[in-house]
């Protein structure tokens, strides 16, 4: 017999744990604003039970620095919240970046080929929610902020950590079904450590979640 298709599921939002229901996942939680892909189905059998794992939803135990991603095509220019960064090899300096091929920022990046990477530092949770949190698709996030061009076109947001600029190495781009892994040679960059750097227990903490 053909199954119904009426059924409505059970979602929680892996960033702040709020559920829904619904057919598909939230297009964006009620709560945090996390998008879709942040979402996980809740199985039928577990849906009463608060469960261990859920816990670690998110993995903060994975705990890892935020950083904002520039990129830029033609007279477009773009800024992301990125935590999924991590450097690959030293000589040549290689990161890899995981991102959502929904966002703006995927197409820029696989069109051009160069995107910058920015640590941000502790006081700047509310930066990285605003572009963690708005894609350049439906507004343009830089209009309220100060940022300069490196030589890719690429933007650096002001009062961040410095900055890498990074070349993709077409070659070794991994797809998956929703995010693609770029591999990026690092070419230029300055870098001032001098204050701590944001990580995502903080901003979960900063924002109360
Ligand atoms: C703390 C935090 C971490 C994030 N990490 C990633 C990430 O690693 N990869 C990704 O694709 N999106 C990540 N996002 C979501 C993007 O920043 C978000 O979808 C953004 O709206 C995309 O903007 P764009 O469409 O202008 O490129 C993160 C958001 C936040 C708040």
């Amino acid at each position: 017999m053909a199954q119904k298709n009426w059924q409505i599921y059970l979602w929680r939002c892996s960033l702040c744990g709020s559920k829904a229901y619904g057919k598909k996942p939230p297009a964006q939680c009620s709560k945090c604003n996390s998008e879709a892909n942040r979402h996980v189905l809740i199985p039928k059998q577990d849906q009463n039970k608060t469960l261990d794992f859920e816990k670690y939803l998110g993995m903060p135990s994975l705990n890892s620095f935020l950083y904002l991603v520039g990129s830029a095509l033609d007279d477009k220019v773009n800024v992301m919240c990125c935590n999924s960064v991590t450097q690959i090899n030293f000589c040549p300096l290689r990161v890899a970046v995981v991102i959502n091929k929904n966002n703006l920022s995927h197409d820029l990046i696989k069109e051009t080929g160069f995107f910058t990477l920015a640590p941000l530092t502790k006081s700047q949770g509310k930066i990285a929610h605003f572009f963690g949190r708005n894609s350049g698709r439906q507004v343009n996030k830089l209009e309220n902020y100060t940022y300069k061009l490196v030589n890719s076109g690429c933007p650096v947001i002001d009062g961040c950590l410095g900055y890498y600029e990074c070349e993709v190495e077409h070659g070794s781009t991994v797809e998956f079904d929703s995010h693609t892994l770029f591999i990026a040679k690092v070419i230029d960059g300055s870098l001032n450590l001098n204050k701590p750097q944001l990580t995502y227990d903080d901003y979960k903490q900063e924002l109360r979640f």
